[in-house]
C-alpha cells in the first residue's frame, strides 16, 4: 500500500484520463489511454483515475486494461451514486493490484435538485452507495460534488455518513472553481477538526481553474490538512481545466522551505508526458504555461540573456533538467543583446572578434526588427554575407 501515515507525504491522484478527457474535444483512443496510464505509473503517480466505466463500452475496456497492466499505482474508476455504476466500476478496476472505487453525488443546493432528493433522502443514498462500494472494495473514495457551495452543516453530516459507511478517502471538489485559497485551506482544516472520524481517512482536494486559482487552492488545501491532490497533466479538464500536476508538484519541490510536503513524482518525466498528453488530446500547451510551456525556460531580452549566461539562477528558479528538458533556450530576437549573439555564434562555430561582432550586431538588429525570431540559419546567412563583403 502507498504510505499514507507520514504527515509530510502528499498523494498525487491524476485524473487526466477521466476529468481531463471530459474536456470537449479531448477524447483519446484506447491505445493512447494505455500509453498515458503507463507513463503516469512510471513517473510515480499514486492513484490514476483511469475513467468512468459506465460511461461507455470503450471507457470500460480502457479502465479494465489499465487496471490489469498497472504496476505501482492504485487504479481508480468513477461511479455515480447507484449500485449499477458502482458494480460496473468494480468490474473494471478489480483486475488491478490496487483497485479503488470513487463514487460521488452533488450535495450543494443546486446539485441536490438534479436527482430531486430531500437532504435526508440524499444522506440515506450516500450511506447505501458507499456501503455497497465498500462491500466490494476496501479502497473507497467518496466525493460530495460542488462541496465548496454546500451548506457547512450538511457537508459535515454527509462526510460523517460516508466515513461511517466505509469511505477511506474523502475528496472535497471545488467543482466550479469558486473557492479562493484562504477558504480552501480553512474548509479542509475545519472539516478535519469537526467531522467525527475525519482523522481516520485521507482528505483530498480537487480544484477547477475557472478563476485561475486551481493550483493555489490545491496547495492551500494541503496547508489545511489535505493529503491527496487531484490534478491532470497540463491542467487538462472541464472548462478552464483542473489543477495542473506539473504545477503543484514543482511548487512543492521548489518551495519546500515554506511548503514542507513531498510527492513521489519523478519530475524528470514531466516534460515527456506533457508533450504526449498535448499530442493525444489535441490540446496544445500555451507558450507561457508554467513549467511546461515553450517559453517557461526561454529568455529573449538582452539583460535576461546576459544574466543567464553568467548564472542561470539569475532568472530561473528551477533547472530545465528537473523537468526533463535538455536545456534552457536563449532565442534571438529584437530584444537580445551582444552577449547572447556572441554565445550563439560561438555555438555555431564562428569565432568573432569585437569589431566583427559590432558589425554583425547591427545587421542582426535590422533583421530582428523584421522577424519575430532570428534562427540559426539566419545567423549563418548573415555571417556569409559579412564574409563575402570582406
Ligand atoms: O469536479 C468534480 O466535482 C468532479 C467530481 C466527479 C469529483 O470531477
Ligand atoms: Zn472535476
Amino acid at each position: 500500500m502507498t504510505d499514507q501515515s507520514s504527515q509530510d507525504r502528499v498523494l498525487i491522484f491524476d485524473t487526466t484520463l477521466r476529468d481531463g478527457e471530459q474536456s470537449p474535444g479531448a477524447t483519446m483512443s484506447h491505445d493512447e489511454k494505455l500509453e498515458i496510464a503507463e507513463m503516469l505509473d512510471d513517473m510515480g503517480v499514486d492513484i490514476i483515475e483511469a475513467g468512468f466505466p459506465i460511461a461507455s463500452e470503450g471507457d470500460f475496456r480502457a479502465v479494465s486494461e489499465i487496471a490489469e497492466r498497472s504496476k505501482d499505482s492504485v487504479i481508480c474508476g468513477l461511479a455515480r451514486a447507484n449500485a449499477k455504476d458502482i458494480d460496473r466500476c468494480w468490474e473494471a478496476v478489480r483486475g488491478a493490484e490496487r483497485p479503488r472505487i470513487h463514487t460521488f453525488i452533488g450535495t450543494s443546493p443546486l446539485h441536490r435538485q438534479i436527482p430531486n432528493l430531500t437532504m435526508d433522502e440524499m444522506a440515506d443514498l450516500i450511506h447505501d452507495t458507499v456501503s455497497h462500494a465498500r462491500n466490494l472494495c476496501d479502497n473507497v473514495q467518496w466525493s460530495p460534488m460542488d462541496a465548496t457551495r454546500t451548506e457547512w452543516d450538511y457537508l459535515c453530516r454527509v462526510i460523517e455518513i460516508a466515513i461511517k459507511a466505509g469511505a477511506t478517502t474523502i475528496n472535497i471538489p471545488d467543482t466550479v472553481g469558486y473557492t479562493a485559497p484562504e477558504e480552501s485551506a480553512s474548509l479542509i482544516r475545519r472539516l478535519i477538526e469537526t467531522v467525527p472520524g475525519a482523522g481516520e481517512v485521507v482528505f483530498a482536494t480537487h480544484c477547477h481553474n475557472d478563476l485561475g486559482m486551481a493550483t493555489a487552492n490545491a496547495l492551500a488545501a494541503v496547508a489545511g490538512g489535505a493529503r491527496q491532490i487531484e490534478c491532470t497533466i497540463n491542467g487538462l479538464g472541464e472548462r478552464a481545466g483542473n489543477t495542473a500536476l506539473e504545477e503543484v508538484v514543482m511548487a512543492l519541490k521548489v518551495r519546500n522551505d515554506i511548503m514542507p510536503w513531498r510527492t513521489a513524482i519523478d519530475t524528470t518525466k514531466i516534460m515527456a508526458i506533457s508533450r504526449r498528453v498535448a499530442t493525444v488530446s489535441g490540446f496544445p500547451v500555451q507558450f507561457n504555461k508554467a513549467i511546461v510551456g515553450k517559453n517557461a525556460f526561454a529568455h529573449e531580452s538582452g539583460i535576461h540573456q546576459d544574466g543567464m549566461l553568467k548564472n542561470p539562477e539569475n532568472f530561473e528558479i528551477m533547472r530545465p533538467e528537473d523537468i526533463g528538458l535538455a536545456a534552457s533556450s536563449l532565442p534571438l530576437g529584437k530584444h537580445s543583446g551582444r552577449a547572447a549573439l556572441r554565445d550563439k555564434l560561438e555555438n555555431l562555430g564562428f569565432d568573432v572578434g569585437d569589431n566583427q561582432l559590432k558589425d554583425i550586431f547591427v545587421r542582426f538588429k535590422e533583421l530582428a526588427d523584421r522577424k519575430k525570431e532570428v534562427f540559426d540559419d539566419d545567423l549563418i546567412a548573415l555571417m556569409r554575407v559579412g564574409e563575402d563583403a570582406a
